[in-house]
């Protein structure tokens, strides 16, 4: 059960960072390929755009992105120390700043100022009272034609399979040769530290709790077959985006990922040949072999 303490001090201490985030792109071959073929496509309607907030950007991994398709970008995070890695990292991009919050709240942000609102593989660590109280935040920071695109857990659908996965989680604590077969059944590990909590369908109640209206929703698989993320757009009632919510089920997120994989070894691989300034840091987890 993640909690706003529990995220504090695995981001801030216990995580060590060494790959800057870039580690969670091997399953794309890296974040170049996980961004161009995964990423970029479900935010092209979005940006390029005015001002962008990113949620919880880590070490910068799609910011990097990010900086390129705004005026003005913020990101907020609530580890002091992603904030100062991303301040370094950023330094030369004068549109950019990095803020440290309480992992609730975005006081740095003016009342409907932001065009865009950003957050990938960080919102799903968090619980529906953090997600109610970002919305919140969204219903006031969002311009009239603002919209916020949140990536959050979807666990909660699993009610009665995650008890049954605790019981399984207690046999192989008893008989340890069991836990790879019973991870490779996906009967085990197979919550990735999710909030339990979340769903799709409670984050559109909460969406519209607080006047916002949730616009589109793709619910994916993650690392297994099991759809437990989604991926929510929401908007004001009465802006440009304004429509009945658009739901989808794609259980190809994870085949999506290997697919770039082969894009990322074969091509992705070869960009940055003759460059006399690599970009930092490097790609990795491409496997050429
Ligand atoms: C798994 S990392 C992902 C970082 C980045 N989005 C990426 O994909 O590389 C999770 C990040 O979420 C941040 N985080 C977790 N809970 C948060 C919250 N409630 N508010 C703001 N940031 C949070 C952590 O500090 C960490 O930087």
């Amino acid at each position: 059960m993640p909690s706003v303490e529990g995220n504090k001090s695995t981001w801030n201490q216990t995580y060590d960072w060494a790959s800057a985030g870039d580690e969670w792109s091997s399953p794309w071959g890296g974040a170049e390929t996980q961004w161009h073929a995964t990423l970029l496509p479900r935010l092209r309607p979005f940006i390029p755009t005015g001002t962008i907030c990113e949620i919880a950007p880590g070490y910068g991994r799609w910011t990097q992105y990010l900086l390129g398709q705004c005026d003005r970008y913020v990101g907020v995070d609530l580890a002091s120390r992603c904030v100062d890695a991303c301040r370094e990292r950023f330094s030369s991009s004068d549109h950019a700043s990095f803020e440290v919050n309480d992992g609730r709240s975005l006081p740095m942000l003016g009342a409907d100022s932001v065009d865009f609102v950003f957050s990938f593989d960080s919102l799903v660590h968090v619980e529906a009272d953090v997600i109610a109280a970002y919305l919140g935040e969204l219903a006031r920071v969002l311009a009239p034609d603002g919209i916020a695109w949140l990536h959050h857990s979807n666990l909660g659908q699993f009610d009665r399979e995650l008890r049954r996965m605790e019981q399984a989680e207690a046999v192989a604590r008893r008989v340890p040769v069991l836990r790879s077969p019973l991870t490779k059944l996906e009967l085990i590990e197979w919550g990735h530290w999710r909030a339990e909590s979340m769903t799709a369908a409670r984050l559109v109640d909460m969406a519209a709790d607080v006047k916002l209206a949730c616009v589109g929703q793709e619910i994916v698989n993650w690392r297994g077959s099991r759809l437990i993320d989604c991926i929510s757009v929401v908007a004001r009632p009465g802006s440009v985006w304004d429509r009945p919510n658009k739901l989808v089920r794609n259980r190809n997120f994870v085949n999506e990922g290997a697919s770039a994989r082969s894009i990322s070894a074969v091509f992705t691989s070869l960009m940055r040949r003759g460059s006399d300034s690599p970009a930092w840091p490097p790609l990795t987890g491409i496997d050429l072999t």
